[in-house]
């Protein structure tokens, strides 16, 4: 069983997985991948199957060797191979005749709409691509992108990747302190952001934040700044600062040729939270990641040119630079971006854009999946929903109820569902059913892609038993992973790889940090996270970085942060916190805490409870005992408190949770 520190039993896994369906004939009929031999075929061909990821894209120059492995656990994918990321998205959809084919249907926040097709996106990034090379952005310089869901943020992308200078997306939530330690761990000198946004219905000054952050920076950077809000919130642009639009203007019908890079040089940046406080830069490439986005928006996602598809994630995390941008666009479809919330103007709001786009695929997060469960059916019915094809999770466990709600209510029995297990290290999608092959199982996320070899391990590293819960590894390299972390790579071996691989014998295991199961079919449940880290409404948080965060507040002698699900299935950030004699505002304190988390991290990451004790449950060796504090945020029956050096310190946890 699962055990450091007693973590990885997740409290919102499904106990049980529901009874398997079939795919849907008519969706087998017109599916991309139908051949049942695919999983044999991959076996037999391993590494070369992954050419068949490779071939969605064009290469400049033809690569060489498929996986280079001398150098394991620093593989290197398609090597000998160049490419560029934004001719594979936009340039060669133009040449093959589908310059007037929509690529991106924007939907705002208050029922603006744009659409962009192959050819507008073309003249927008190569527009944004020469301003930004007339800034001084040469190949390999960071890019840091701090925009909202507005257009201009996967154009910023693709501008950057035309140009070979690796983005570093920092999710638009962010705060200000998280901006800067993120610039300034790349040593990022230019930065896109906006003006500000629109937040349930208020102008949100996001220039302020960015202002903020380059004050906190050693680095002198140039900043373009696109309005959008216009004169809703007015701004002034100091020096180094640019209009975007105006910088649009001066370079208006400018072409940039698309660089030609390495498969292996870096595409992007990806910040995410790791077990310590500190962000992890994950690295991702142009070869290997591009070919596993593509590769598995057209077998998993069964995308097709002619498709509108939808992916409701924020292209600030993981999700939506593969499934938003980079996937999608390779292959030519369009993609849907939405600017607002599912709630509003009212809760029918993702069915309305589904019904008057007439969307194909559909792909969202089980957070949003349980509030439409909990919102009820009426939303979906008001609307034709029978365009769509297939349904799409990803980010968190979906336990049997949400599921078969989606399938039935969104989906109305006619889509299969994959449930997609993925992470941002894995670059793309790397467990799931196939939705034409495979049965689905509500619960279980399904067996790894083909060419992905999951196993979920004891301790010791061997395999469980069917039925048995352990940890997620996997024991062979993939195109899209992580290559390595931007801090370096010390690090990148201490988090992934040193737990469960064996050097001497060159047996390199990844560790994803997540527990699961694994049925006799191969299906793995996944439990949820077994480190330091957090899935909150499908967002990684970093319990150290919270309780950082909060230790940062004067008063407070020490505090323990740990996840609580709500009982609808999400996780809520649970705080203990002691404060130092003389600190017995309570409600200071409070407020406090919450003003330091949502500005060293964002408001997301905000406590949901605050819970002041007079003292921590510590072991002897003074170990604070968060699988103790997790029980008790969580209403369970407590395990053994003899190994405490303070046991009578649970019991007045406990009273105070109660009466909280
Ligand atoms: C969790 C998001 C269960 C998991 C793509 C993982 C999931 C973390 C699933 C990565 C799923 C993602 N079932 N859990 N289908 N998909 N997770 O980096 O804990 O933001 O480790 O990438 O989300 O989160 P990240």
């Amino acid at each position: 069983m699962v055990d450091r520190n007693g973590r990885g039993r997740s409290r919102n896994h499904p106990v049980l997985t529901g009874s398997p369906r079939s795919p849907p004939a008519s969706f087998v009929e017109q599916a991309n991948v139908t051949d049942p031999e695919i999983y044999e075929t991959f076996e037999a061909q391993w590494p070369e199957c992954w050419e068949r990821a490779a071939d969605r894209l064009s290469w400049d120059e033809a690569y060489d060797t498929v996986l280079e492995d001398e150098d394991a656990p620093f593989y290197r994918w398609f090597t000998g191979g160049r490419l560029n990321a934004a001719y594979n998205c936009i340039d060669r959809h133009l040449e093959s005749g589908r310059k007037t084919h929509t690529a991106i249907r924007w939907e705002g926040k208050h029922g603006e709409r744009r659409t962009y097709t192959y050819r507008d996106l073309y003249v927008a990034v190569n527009e944004v691509a020469a301003a930004l090379r007339d800034l001084g952005v040469e190949e390999d310089d960071v890019v840091t992108i701090y925009l909202p869901m507005i257009p201009e943020l996967p154009i910023a992308m693709l501008a950057c990747a035309r140009i070979g200078a690796p983005h570093s997306v920092v999710f638009a939530g962010l705060s200000a302190d998280a901006l800067a330690t993120r610039m300034d761990a790349a040593d990022s000198e230019y930065l896109l952001t906006c003006d500000g946004y629109y937040r349930r219905g208020d102008a949100f000054n996001q220039k302020s934040k960015a202002d903020n952050a380059l004050l906190k920076l050693e680095q002198d950077v140039q900043a373009v700044v696109v309005d959008r809000l216009g004169d809703d919130l007015p701004h002034v642009l100091g020096d180094g600062e640019y209009d975007y639009h105006e910088l649009r203007e001066t370079f208006s019908g400018a072409t940039v040729d698309p660089v030609s890079r390495d498969a292996e040089d870096m595409l992007f940046l990806m910040y995410t939270s790791g077990t310590t406080g500190e962000p992890k830069g994950v690295v991702h490439t142009t070869g290997g990641y591009l070919a596993h986005a593509a590769w598995t928006s057209h077998a998993v996602l069964d995308v097709k040119p002619e498709d509108t598809y939808w992916c409701a994630a924020d292209i600030g995390w993981i999700t939506g630079h593969s499934y938003i941008v980079y996937g999608p666009l390779a292959l030519g479809t369009t993609t849907v971006m939405y600017e607002g919330t599912p709630d509003y103007p009212d809760r029918d709001r993702l069915w309305e854009i589904a019904d008057r786009n007439a969307v194909d695929i559909f792909y969202t997060a089980p957070t949003a999946i349980r509030a439409f469960m909990k919102w009820g059916p009426e939303y979906p019915d008001r609307h034709d929903l029978s365009s769509l094809r297939l349904l799409g999770s990803v980010g968190e466990p979906i336990s049997p109820r949400p599921w078969n709600w989606y399938y039935e209510h969104v989906g109305r029995e006619a889509c299969p569902i994959v449930d997609t297990w993925w992470q941002t290290e894995t670059g793309a999608v790397t467990v799931s059913t196939l939705p034409a092959i495979d049965d689905m199982k509500p619960g279980a996320a399904g067996p790894g892609l083909p060419g992905i070899d999951v196993r979920v391990v004891d301790e010791a590293g061997e395999p469980v038993e069917p039925g048995e819960s352990g940890y997620l590894t996997i024991a062979r390299p993939w195109p899209g992973m992580a290559r390595t972390l931007y801090d370096g790579d010390d690090r990148y071996l201490e988090e992934y790889w040193n737990r469960f691989s064996d050097p001497e014998a060159d047996d390199w295991r990844y560790f994803s940090g997540d527990a699961a199961r694994i049925d006799d079919d191969g299906y793995l449940t996944v439990l949820g996270r077994v480190d330091d880290v957090m899935n909150v409404s499908g967002r990684r948080l970093s319990t150290t970085e919270i309780e950082s965060a909060i230790t940062d507040v004067a008063g407070v002698a020490e505090t323990a942060v740990v996840g609580r699900s709500n009982g609808t299935g999400d996780t809520e950030v649970v705080a203990y916190v002691s404060t130092e004699g003389g600190h017995d505002d309570e409600n200071a304190v409070r407020e406090a805490v919450v003003d330091s988390v949502e500005s060293a991290i964002g408001p997301f990451a905000r406590p949901s409870r605050i819970l002041f004790t007079p003292e921590l449950p510590k072991t002897r060796s003074g170990k604070i005992m968060r699988r103790l504090l997790e029980d008790v945020a969580n209403g369970e029956e407590l395990g053994d408190t003899s190994a405490l050096r303070n046991p009578e310190i649970v019991g007045e946890i406990q009273a105070e949770i109660r009466d909280d």
